[in-house]
């Protein structure tokens, strides 16, 4: 949610910067802006839309050569995304200038003080209230640092800010508060960044910061201090990944790049998960086995996608470790009062690791005792940092705004924990856990049978251009299923889409079906407690009333062929791994919709990809 970048050192600022907005631009596509230091002056350029009309306005009107500057991709929360309200703002006398991601929740009142003391605003944002304070403090004579340190004791609220001063090209500074903010160190150049991707292509050598802290960056130092002005040090870490994880490579979108990179980002997420003797070993893990036999109770709390993962974690969890399983919106938990203690363990799922709903879902779960053990994608992100034990996934970085390969990882290390407690706790299915680990193992090569035929995916996407509403049912570990595949389709095709649990459907939904209306079913592998019947069942209900049933079903299983009116086949695996191949044709029909519709798949409207604001 909005993107950021910062830097100094002997490259032209501009282009450093522009390139790292175009990596970031997944996180935000409202506004872009720039701001570089030149002979004692701002030159600074804002446009509202995306980066293209910002690269059309510097190409218009040249901006002047430094080694200085920040940029902004804007994800509005303050104000209409026009030019006016991009970032950067300045401050009254163009002296300095800041990007901010976030919201400063006490800005009307320290706007009412701006304005009381004659300062005039010519936004509507928070970020400009913050800007003019910043610059009072440096025309009073304090440098950019202690300005910074200054002006971020008076805000309240989640930000990262980035500010650059027209008299000092020797640094720029910036400040975060629960919201995200790297720093790239480079060699006579460093670089700041809402995450690695902005610097990627310049070093993979980063340092994480801590919460509360400022930093400054000149060509050759990188100083951190706590709010409170003490010096302090960020984490130093190498990026294991490379610029080439950040490109299209021959793709037309990166979700379509990501969604067949999942093999990969499966196998990568079980790489080293088990030893010689076939016991699981889960490395990052810092409860001990004492503290994991004591649980008695699991909360999962997560959004959006990684919410639909929770859900598949609750029947593996339940099915192999007995221990009763709760799932939650991170959105409502807090708000619930929820029945906490030490012997509950909440799991916090989150590709980012920065999203702000479940980060305060974690800090009141701390608050009341219970350990929080976080899955997530983004090592240096906030979530792990603020867990007492983290399952790190390496589905590598996910640039599509819509989570896929982020997701089928996230699947891998909820079976993968439910597997490590089955065998901390020794529960009676402790005897199959290698059994599934080497099930688990096989996992990449069914997801790639499932992509070879993707071909047929597309042809049937295309056949659905003008359809206004598809319907999707899943029973079991599928239900889930159903769920992302139609949030799949709401965000990328604009389309209404609805998941239902097969059996809830004679409930009232049933009442949608209509002559025509697309229903994907995902059917469970025949063979276990009549699910596979239920649900053709429910097949046989929607058809009779005129839908056109689209059946995602396991090779061999004829038997839903004289009801479905197209079948999809999915490689033969166990109903709780089932996810992790029944997703892909969803993901693939979502892709090849929205792109034959003419929508940006990679940044759907009104989307962001990180969402740092409650
Ligand atoms: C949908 C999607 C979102 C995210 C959600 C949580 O495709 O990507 O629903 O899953 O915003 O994000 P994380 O996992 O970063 O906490």
């Amino acid at each position: 949610m909005c993107g950021i970048v910062g830097y100094v050192g002997h490259r032209g600022a501009q282009d450093v910067v522009v390139e790292g907005l175009r990596r970031l631009e997944y996180r935000g596509y409202d506004s872009a802006g720039i701001a570089l230091v030149a002979d004692g002056r701002l030159a600074t350029e804002k446009r509202a839309g995306k980066l293209a009309n910002l690269e059309k306005a510097i190409a218009d009107d040249a901006l002047p050569p430094t080694t200085v500057g920040m940029g902004h991709t804007r994800w509005a929360t303050h104000g209409a995304p026009n030019d006016v309200n991009a970032h950067p703002h300045t401050g009254a006398t163009r002296r300095v200038a800041l990007v901010h991601n976030g919201i400063i929740e006490n800005f009307a009142e320290l706007r009412a003080e701006l304005e009381a003391g004659d300062h005039h605003l010519v936004s509507e944002t928070d970020t400009e209230v913050a800007a003019q304070l910043l610059e009072l403090e440096v025309l009073a004579g304090a440098d950019l640092t202690s300005a910074m340190l200054a002006l971020v004791r008076r805000l309240e609220g989640a930000f990262t800010l980035v500010a650059v001063d027209a008299l000092d090209p020797s640094r720029v500074v910036a400040a975060r508060r629960n919201s995200p903010l790297v720093v790239g160190v480079g060699e006579g150049e460093n670089f700041l960044g809402s995450d690695v991707a902005a610097f990627i292509e310049h070093t993979r050598e980063a340092m994480e910061l801590g919460q509360d802290q400022v930093v400054t960056i000149t060509r050759d130092s990188v100083d951190v201090r706590n709010f409170d002005g003490t010096p302090s040090d960020g984490r130093r870490y190498h990026v294991d990944w490379d610029l080439s994880a950040a490109e299209k490579d021959g793709h037309d979108w990166f979700m379509r790049k990501e969604i067949f990179e999942q093999p990969r980002a499966v196998a990568d997420s079980l790489l080293g998960r088990r030893t010689a003797e076939g016991h699981l070993q889960l490395d990052e893990m810092r409860l001990s086995d004492q503290e994991l036999r004591d649980v008695d109770k699991i909360i999962i709390i997560a959004c959006g996608t990684s919410f639909y993962a929770g859900l598949v974690a609750k029947y593996a969890i339940e099915h192999w470790c007995r221990i009763p399983v709760e799932v939650e919106l991170a959105s409502e938990f807090r708000y619930r009062d929820p029945i906490l203690d030490y012997s509950t363990l909440v799991v916090a799922i989150s590709q980012s690791g920065e999203t702000a709903d479940t980060l305060q879902a974690i800090r009141h779960a701390r608050a009341q005792k219970s350990k929080v053990l976080a899955i997530c994608n983004t090592n240096g992100s906030t979530i792990p940092r603020e867990s007492d034990a983290v399952i790190y996934t390496h589905a590598g970085p996910e640039i599509g705004v819509a989570s896929t390969k982020g997701f089928l990882t996230q699947l891998v290390a909820c079976y993968l924990l439910a597997l490590y407690l089955a065998q901390v706790k020794g529960t009676r299915f402790g005897d199959e856990i290698s059994q599934v680990v080497r099930q688990l193992e096989a996992m990449p090569s069914h997801i790639e049978s499932v992509l070879a035929s993707a071909d047929d995916v597309y042809a049937l996407a295309r056949e659905h251009v003008g359809t206004r509403s598809v319907l999707f049912l899943g029973r079991h570990a599928g239900y889930p299923v159903a769920l992302e595949g139609a949030l799949k389709l709401k965000e990328l095709a604009y389309l209404h889409a609805e998941g239902f649990a097969a059996g809830e459907l004679k409930h009232g939904p049933i009442a949608l079906v209509e002559q025509g209306l697309p229903v994907l079913c995902v059917v469970p592998p025949a063979g276990r407690d009549q699910l596979r019947d239920k649900m053709v069942s429910g097949i046989q209900e929607v058809r009779a009333r005129g839908a056109r049933t689209i059946c995602l079903v396991e090779e061999g299983d004829d038997a839903i062929t004289p009801y479905a009116d197209v079948v999809l086949r999915l490689p033969k695996v166990p109903v709780l791994l089932q996810p992790l191949v029944a997703v892909v044709p969803l993901q693939l029909f979502a892709c090849e919709l929205a792109t034959v519709m003419g929508h940006d798949v990679d940044q759907p409207r009104n989307l962001a990809k990180s969402v740092t604001v409650e």
